[in-house]
């Protein structure tokens, strides 16, 4: 049967959309029934250009034929298989082409359905991990002001995202954060990781002497951090926080939900920075975004800890009825082998500087005050209307829509991080039609 791209539901009401400003919404709903490579269809017939990979995940464009297939097939061969005391060959291969695609240390991979159970689920064996080794008592979480973990409890008790936060209740206790690296006196409109900043990661060591180190269990940060608004890691910065981390015995968590698998053009940020954690989360990008997937990486040291007492006990009791579903990982494994054999990773290192070059040509346009970028991500940030903050970035939002290019507002910056696919001539596009919008804003 054809699909009517004109088709629209009749009734909005029922379904209570996530992150979104519903009554907005509903009164000028802004559908889309159909996608391919770097476009959307709208429901009235318009194409959009993906200018943020669906949300930071379709990193190999829409509805690619391989993994179209993959999914296609294996739900007709073997659809579920029970995740615990059970296996199926597909959840093996892909851990294994994970750990071979996966920087060095880290060699095991406990899989997850979203980046949020990622979060969980790294947090709760970072735990268990230093009462296994005999450090019962360093149960404290430490992670950033401005990050962003998720949704789930342990995830927004160590993000420092404010709005996800306060409505919540108490959280988790004992949890600390370190101050975020935004220096705008400094590093405002930096081209690629900022000179200064690297000395906010010796908050570190103040936070470690106030509760004394064999009460840490885990640091958790986003390499750069993107749902706030793209903060990109100033120079030096991660290697300190390692530095600090090893010396105390502290897990150093890397949250890879947006950089990982080509985002900054290498696997993972880990890689692009040089600076190897114990343990990376990822999701998104897993699957190209089309089926819930996500993993948690880990070193050795961390999963042989476990690997003791009698054989027929369960070592960690902890995981989801979907994790390593088969579905999901024909996908995973269609994905990687889509990113691998079009050269996706390294197209996107390529691009970054034409990347780069777009992006910066917008300073100097009305409301800018600050530009950042890295890799295939970048940030425009807006003077806020006074006493009307995040109105004047969702208006550019909206335009944009109608002009034909999705972009991603948080806050009053706008994000942008395009399929790895795209060519230089969509990125005229996007800051083409991007300048127009700005020029345009109240
Ligand atoms: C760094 C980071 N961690 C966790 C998440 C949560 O992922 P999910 O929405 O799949 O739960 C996100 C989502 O954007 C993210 O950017």
């Amino acid at each position: 049967m054809a699909l009517d791209r004109n088709s629209k539901p009749n009734d909005l009401s029922a379904f209570w959309m996530p992150f979104t400003a519903n009554r907005q919404f509903k009164a000028k709903p802004r559908m889309v029934v159909a996608a391919e490579g770097m476009y959307y269809t709208t429901s009235d017939g318009r194409k959009v250009l993906d200018g943020t990979a669906g949300l930071w995940c379709c990193n190999a464009g829409h509805c690619r034929p391989k993994i179209v297939e993959a999914i296609q097939s294996q739900a007709a061969e073997l659809d579920y298989a029970p995740a615990f005391q059970m296996g199926h060959p597909k959840a093996f291969e892909l851990a294994t082409r994970l750990r071979d695609m996966a920087p060095a240390p880290l060699e095991h991979v406990f899989f997850t359905n979203s980046g949020s159970e990622s979060v969980e689920t790294a947090l709760k064996i970072a735990i268990a991990y230093q009462r296994a080794i005999g450090q019962g008592a360093r149960t404290r979480l430490i992670g950033r002001e401005r990050g962003y973990h998720g949704v789930n409890f342990g995830g927004i008790s160590v993000g420092g995202i404010v709005n996800n936060r306060k409505y919540f209740g108490t959280l988790l206790t004992g949890v600390d954060h370190l101050p975020h690296t935004h220096l705008p006196e400094t590093n405002a409109f930096s081209r690629g990781q900022p000179e200064h900043g690297a000395h906010l990661a010796d908050d570190l060591e103040r936070i470690v002497a106030l509760h004394g180190p064999e009460t840490i269990a885990a640091v958790i940060i986003e390499p750069l951090a993107g749902s706030t608004g793209v903060l990109v890691p100033p120079k030096g910065y991660l290697q300190r926080i390692r530095d600090i981390c090893t010396k105390h015995g502290i897990v150093l968590i890397f949250d890879e939900v947006i950089t990982g698998f080509g985002r900054l053009g290498a696997p993972f940020a880990s890689d692009y920075f040089g600076v190897m954690p114990d343990m990376v989360t990822c999701a998104k990008g897993l699957t190209n975004g089309v089926i819930p997937m996500g993993a948690v990486l880990t070193t050795s040291a961390i999963h042989d800890a476990f690997m003791t007492g009698p054989e027929h006990l369960i070592e960690l009791f902890h995981g989801y009825t979907y994790s390593g579903n088969p579905i999901a990982s024909a996908a995973g494994l269609a994905t990687l082998e889509t990113y691998r054999e079009e050269g996706l990773f390294e197209r996107a290192a390529d691009l970054s500087e034409y990347w780069a070059d777009g992006l910066h040509s917008l300073k100097g346009l009305p409301h800018v005050i600050d530009i950042r970028n890295l890799g295939l991500i970048g940030a425009v940030e807006l003077e806020p209307i006074p006493g009307a903050p995040t109105k004047r970035a969702f208006q550019a939002f909206l335009d944009a829509y109608e002009a034909g290019a999705l972009i991603r507002t948080t806050g009053d910056i706008i994000a942008l991080s395009p399929p790895l696919i795209i060519e230089k001539s969509q990125i005229d596009d996007l800051f083409g039609t991007l300048a127009k919008v700005l020029k345009g804003l109240d």
